[in-house]
């Protein structure tokens, strides 16, 4: 019997996630929770849960005592907030993490999936078509922390057998609730302000070319990882996934197809750093072999649904 605690829930991802796995799997089954007191709008068909990951007690008593056999841990401080709190960030992205993998260590869990990050690479990895394996020196907090969480997720599934699944997303566009600090959150906003005002003031600058995906793509793809025989998942620091890339410049030119007027300048600030030193595209043949991935949406598609679905 599959009960799933998805920890984070209330996120850009967490929302969306939490949402599918109800959908496929009964809505008693997958609880959301979250470190804030009142459940979104959008949950409220199902049950929510306050937890703060950092609460390790109370999130093993909560794990043992509701026999909860698989979680998704989504609470961390993403890149440009992780800059501003780099301390606080630290604890959070790696605490949360050993409090999972102890669960699973001790047989409370049988399947753990935890998030990684386009962030693992750095200034010295190749920038196109970024292999699995390869230089990976982060340069920021969130990088560093999430690589780290990478090595720690192998040496567990490697030492004590647990079943930990991960992915390194890229940046993800989505319209069913808002991104949390990111450096790729300009495109997002990018739809919100295209709608509102008809024009966009980027921090990234025109040519910045960052690896994207698309929500559904995302999701499917974090539900088919978790899904897939056991022996199927060959890797467990994190795979690569790749859905489209784009520059701030190529993206306002997809809106154009949709909205001729559609303006858009450029003031870059403390993000433009973050997304220099991360790859441009990524290559995710491993996904692809070991369990089948393939990406849905390109720019074009994306846009078109983005624009549809983002309020005016
Ligand atoms: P988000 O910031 O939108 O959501 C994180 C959620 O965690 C929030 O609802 C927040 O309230 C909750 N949270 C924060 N501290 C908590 C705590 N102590 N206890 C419990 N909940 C807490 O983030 P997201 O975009 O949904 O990302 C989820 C995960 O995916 C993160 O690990 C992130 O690094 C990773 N990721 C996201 C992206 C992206 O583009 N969104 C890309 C790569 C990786
Ligand atoms: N979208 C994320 C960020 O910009 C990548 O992990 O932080």
């Amino acid at each position: 019997m599959k009960k799933v605690l998805v920890i984070g829930s209330n996120g850009q991802i967490g929302t969306e996630l939490v949402l599918k796995l109800r959908e496929m799997f009964g809505t008693e089954n997958i609880i959301a929770s979250d470190i804030k007191q009142d459940c979104p709008e959008l949950l409220k068909n199902g049950p929510y849960v306050q937890l703060d990951i950092m609460d390790r007690p109370a999130v093993r008593e909560y794990i043992i005592d509701n026999q909860v056999t698989e979680v998704y841990l989504l609470a961390a401080l993403l890149s440009a907030t992780a800059e501003k709190n780099p301390d606080f960030a630290w604890k959070l992205n790696m605490e949360g993490l050993f409090t999972i993998l102890d669960l699973a260590k001790e047989k409370h869990l049988k399947k753990v999936f935890w998030p990684s990050s386009i962030a693992v690479f750095g200034p010295t990895t190749p920038k196109q078509n970024t292999p699995q394996y390869t230089v990976m020196e982060p340069s920021t907090v969130y990088g560093i922390s999430k690589q780290a969480g990478e090595r720690w997720c192998e040496y567990y599934a490697q030492n004590f057998d647990v079943d930990v699944r991960s992915i390194r997303y890229p940046g993800l566009i989505s319209y069913k609730s808002l991104p949390g600090g990111g450096t790729t959150d300009y495109a997002v906003d990018i739809f919100y302000k295209a709608k509102q005002n008809n024009k966009f003031t980027s921090f990234l600058s025109e040519n910045t070319r960052l690896p994207m995906m698309f929500m559904d793509d995302a999701i499917r793809g974090t539900i088919e990882l978790m899904e897939t025989s056991k022996e199927n998942v060959k890797i467990r620091s994190s795979y690569n996934l790749s859905g489209c890339d784009f520059t701030p410049k190529e993206l306002a030119e997809s809106i154009q197809k949709f909205q001729p007027d559609f303006k858009i300048d450029y003031e870059f600030d403390f993000r433009q750093k973050i997304a220099d030193s991360w790859p441009d595209s990524i290559c995710d043949e491993h996904a692809l072999n070991d369990w089948g991935w393939k990406a849905e949406f390109d720019l074009y598609k994306m846009t078109k649904v983005m624009l549809e679905n983002v309020p005016a």
